[in-house]
């Protein structure tokens, strides 16, 4: 029997919604991270053009596939391009599956640190603790990870469980004004800070002496990460949209928001390194140092109301990893309710239980459980975690890009697309020609290189 779908309660909940499932780890452990990596400025702005030019143009076509077939990702592609494209589909709930099954973990120990720094907001910072040991401990205590991983799962599938608009939506309004909220509090006292202008400098004056090659690529490939693209989200919360929305208006503010978010948090930690003489030299080579081994200690030393703003911190990644989780399970669940015809009570609690199982697995691979801590399937990616995220930010994000750029570009007819892009908005304020032209040429050259840099140049985007 065919199921009431779900739909957004308004325009803006929708926009809430997927401005929470792009703004995510990605903004605020990946992305400041990587920017420092790559040296800054330059990258910034080549960051910026990537999103414009081929994430704009993609999420678009996810939004116009899903609305138009207002199926989840398999069914959509299916009825939109043709039925070999539901494997497409199929790939991308794989996709989600996986990426929700790891990025539970860094997600719970932001539970952990929250728990941490509000002991040490109340009772005093000790004096004699090593971040870095702190971090292995938390990290490689297996018990520890099972409980807060599990715990963040609960949450994710709390939130699935109540539907679109019960659930998603609403977890979607009341969280991301807090979030919004505490960065903003958090970038007033950073500006404060000695560091903030050095900080700025570095990321806002380009030095492409600075820039690599690969640089270039892994701000493409950041791009899809950051924005949720290429694993069939944004068709999946697009079919929940009705014909009023405007799809370009949509997309145009959601990677707004979230390259705010990115550049803010980015300002934010850059301000605080900057303001430690010598810190900057000990930014260690991964994206988890910075924000759990680096960060933490600096509330109690430098950050201007740190005792406050730890705590919230870490609050902030909580609730900016939720709101993108329980996207993620919603393509998985979405996918077993249209295909399957489940109720989504029971579809809910089915996959969150089956990605909690490969959760396990990445919870248990920082030294807790020897094989999964040293097995190496990509040459230098050790652990579970590290290959679990290399094929999906290497592999399966920019395959999965590339043929959804196909499909609304070359696949689908211009009648089609052009009728789901003009939708509700003004003649002239839109060029459906640009649009065109960046699906059909620009993106999928821009993603194929992607795909040949990490086949044949070992470039690395996890
Ligand atoms: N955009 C999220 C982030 O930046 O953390 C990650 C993500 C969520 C990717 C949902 C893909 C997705 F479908």
């Amino acid at each position: 029997m065919e199921q009431q779908r779900g739909n957004w309660s308004s325009n803006f909940g929708f926009i809430l919604a997927a401005t929470g499932s792009a703004i995510g780890l990605g903004n605020l452990w990946k992305f400041p991270f990587i920017t420092w990596d790559n040296g800054g400025g330059a990258f910034v702005l080549v960051y910026l053009v990537c999103i414009a030019a081929v994430g704009l143009p993609i999420m678009m076509a996810e939004l116009l596939i899903g609305r138009k077939t207002q199926k989840s990702a398999i069914g959509a592609l299916r009825e939109a391009v043709g039925p070999l494209w539901g494997l497409v589909g199929g790939w991308g709930v794989l996709c989600g599956f996986i990426l929700l099954s790891y990025y539970t973990v860094i997600a719970g120990w932001s539970l952990f640190y929250f728990t941490k720094t509000v002991t040490w907001s109340t009772g005093g910072f000790p004096s004699d603790l090593s971040m870095g040991e702190l971090f292995g401990a938390q990290s490689g205590n297996g018990g520890l990870q099972l409980i807060i991983s599990l715990l963040f799962s609960i949450a994710t599938v709390s939130v699935v469980y109540f539907g679109v608009q019960k659930g998603i939506e609403r977890i979607a309004r009341i969280f991301l004004p807090v979030l919004f909220a505490i960065l903003a509090l958090m970038l007033v006292s950073a500006l404060t800070m000695s560091g903030s202008g050095e900080a700025l400098a570095f990321i806002f004056r380009p030095n492409f002496a600075e820039l690599r090659p690969s640089g270039v690529l892994e701000a493409l490939g950041h791009s899809f990460f950051t924005l949720s693209l290429g694993m069939g989200l944004m068709i999946t919360y697009g079919s929940y949209m009705d014909r009023t929305q405007s799809i370009v208006k949509a997309s145009a503010i959601i990677i707004v928001l979230d390259t705010v978010v990115a550049l803010v948090a980015t300002v934010i930690m850059f301000s605080v390194i900057f303001s430690v003489a010598g810190m900057a030299d000990e930014i260690g080579g991964s994206t988890v140092g910075m924000l759990f081994i680096s960060l933490p200690e600096l509330f109690y030393t430098v950050v201007p109301f740190g005792r406050i703003l730890g705590p919230l911190f870490y609050v902030l990644i909580a609730l900016a990893a939720l709101t993108s989780s329980m996207s993620l399970l919603e393509v998985v669940t979405s996918y077993v309710i249209d295909e399957h015809g489940l109720e989504r009570h029971k579809a809910t609690l089915m996959c969150g239980a089956s990605v909690f199982v490969f959760t396990v697995l990445a919870a248990l691979s920082f030294g807790s459980t020897p094989w999964l801590s040293t097995m190496e399937i990509f040459d230098g990616k050790i652990g579970w975690f590290s290959t679990a995220d290399h094929f999906v930010s290497n592999w399966m994000l920019p395959t999965g890009g590339l043929a959804i750029t196909l499909a609304a570009g070359w696949f689908m007819t211009r009648e089609t697309t052009e009728g789901e892009l003009l939708d509700g908005i003004q003649p002239g304020w839109f060029s459906y020609g640009a649009w065109r032209f960046f699906i059909r040429f620009v993106a999928p050259i821009a993603v194929a290189a992607i795909i040949i840099a990490v086949l044949f140049f070992n470039v690395d985007f996890s």
